[in-house]
């Protein structure tokens, strides 16, 4: 017997940057709306259009490039809004207006200042109004977790009645138990009349970490689409993860009624994608995606596993898209075996031009290098990309030095805006002292939010990739490097945070802009 489809609604584009310094730039987010798209998420939520101008057009060129899913635009329940969503999911070939409002009685009553009756009929009026430009309509009574069923179904059954084909049941403070928010689904589907003719939804924050939990319980009770994220990125402690939810599904076939349509293998390339692009590393313990998933140390666990791999492995490394960390090249690598690699792991580089800059990048580091691991060609990508962001400033030298019972010291030339210009600095540490040469030359001032420093590869002769966060007006941008080097990894994460601050214009959360 054929399973139900269960619709996976991505929303790392919207919801995921609304988390601090997660903000990504349009070439970012077509870059992650393409892998999106590979690994067949059903409809992607590129943005909220009515944000800015940058938003729109982050929206409207994702539903110009994307044809393999459906391209959906956040609307608060405001013309305003509708409208822009609108015009910025036109081009896709499938395209959603997701609109929403607050519907618990404290978000009501204190955040926008409406009784019931006025939510029902903006909510109502907003699904009408988004019916003119596509058929595909999502209404979401945003904090549904701590709102009144009775309520709840009202304005459900009347947003189906305008022409909502979408019903999303936002947990938005992540506050909900598994049983309560199965619970709620199961009793709205029940109650709502018109309930057939709408699709039920789940969108769970992780605030008391059950966003996975809850999505599952809800589609045990017969919800079929799941709203969640790569890596679990989302506001505060991040939405359900993607890919939780689709292994969970696909490895319990025996307990779901319905499967994904999810090409799982591009797991694990999408969410170094994602992490790379946010600057959001990916703890190592993380279910499905982080680097001990599926990693069996202990000596117990190796040799049942040797015996036979179902005493310990639930899933394989291979179904999420997880290569054995194996030498791949070397120094004496050429073109055609480098671009090979790439394609296996599914990583498609788009042009010669770009094509010509990884490669140069693999044998600079080839040469500090023997041995490069998939890991080393992910993170050479990662770096080429964000570098073609944006370069105003760029790292021409650096020179530090560091001597027991000396003050560490630090030379550096940037090119600024075509400019060559120079400047040093003592520091605390090489690191420190390279971040004061840069503001030397070029003063960001900001705040540094945080530095981190993780191993791509096993050995002392891997790459470093750094972090760097950093904080101006409210705005908060997170720069990536890497390099064998950790002092000049670490100077260009510091320059890739600083161009990204000079373009970002940060974002702007729908949730806390009233109607
Ligand atoms: O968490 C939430 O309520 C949201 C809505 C906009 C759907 O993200
Ligand atoms: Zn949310």
């Amino acid at each position: 017997m054929s399973k139900e489809k269960l619709i996976i609604f991505d929303t790392t584009l919207r919801d995921g940057e609304q988390s601090p310094g997660a903000s990504m730039t349009k070439e970012e987010k077509l870059r992650i709306a393409k892998a999106l798209e590979k690994m067949r998420v059903d409809v992607i939520e590129a943005g909220y259009p009515a944000a800015s101008d940058g938003d729109f057009d982050s929206v409207q060129s994702i539903a110009r490039t994307v044809t393999e899913s459906t391209i959906c635009g956040l609307a608060r329940v405001v013309d305003h809004d509708i409208d822009r969503a609108g015009a910025a999911i036109k081009p896709a070939k499938r395209g959603r207006i997701h609109t929403f409002v607050a519907t618990s009685p404290i978000h009501m009553k204190v955040k926008l200042g409406m009784s019931p009756d006025e939510v029902v009929e903006a909510a109502v009026h907003a699904v009408k109004r988004a019916r003119r430009y596509t058929d595909d309509v999502e209404f979401s009574p945003e904090d549904a977790g701590r709102s009144e069923i009775d309520f709840l179904c009202r304005i459900i059954e009347a947003v189906i009645d305008a022409g909502a084909t979408t019903v999303n049941i936002p947990d938005t403070v992540g506050y909900n138990l598994p049983h309560q928010y199965a619970e709620t689904i199961r009793s709205l589907i029940e109650r709502v009349p018109n309930s057939d003719k709408a699709i039920f939804s789940t969108h769970c924050h992780n605030d008391l970490g059950m966003a996975v939990a809850n999505s599952l319980a809800a589609v045990l009770k017969g919800a079929r689409q799941v709203e969640c994220t790569i890596n679990g990125l989302g506001e505060r402690a991040g939405n359900a993860a993607l890919e939780e939810i689709v292994m969970a599904v696909r490895t319990r076939q025996d307990m779901f009624p319905c499967d994904t349509g999810i090409d799982a293998t591009q797991i694990i390339a999408t969410s170094r994608l994602v992490s790379g692009i946010t600057g959001f590393p990916i703890q190592p313990n993380k279910a499905i995606v982080g680097a001990n998933a599926f990693a069996h140390e202990s000596g117990i666990h190796q040799d049942g596993v040797l015996k036979s791999r179902e005493t310990y492995e639930i899933m394989v490394a291979q179904d999420v898209g997880l290569t054995s960390n194996r030498i791949v090249l070397g120094k004496l690598s050429g073109r055609s075996a480098l671009r090979a690699r790439y394609e296996e792991l599914g990583t498609k580089i788009e042009s010669d031009k770009e094509f010509n800059e990884v490669f140069r990048r693999f044998k600079t580091l080839a040469d500090k290098k023997r041995e490069i691991y998939d890991e080393d060609l992910q993170a050479l990508i990662t770096e080429a990309n964000q570098e073609t962001v944006d370069e105003s400033i760029q790292l021409l030298a650096l020179k530090a030095s560091s001597e027991m019972g000396e003050t560490p010291h630090a030379i550096i030339t940037l090119m600024v805006d075509g400019e060559e210009k120079s400047g040093a600095a003592d520091g605390s540490g090489p690191v420190d002292a390279a971040f004061k040469a840069i503001e030397s030359i070029e003063s960001s001032s900001s705040e540094l939010l945080l530095y981190s420093v993780t191993n791509v590869t096993e050995g002392t002769d891997s790459l470093g990739e750094v972090i760097v966060r950093l904080e101006k007006g409210g705005r908060i941008v997170n720069g990536q490097g890497s390099d064998t080097d950790i002092v000049i990894a670490s100077a260009k994460a510091y320059i890739n945070a600083m161009n990204k601050l000079a373009i970002s214009s940060g974002n702007v959360n729908p949730q806390a802009v009233n109607v």
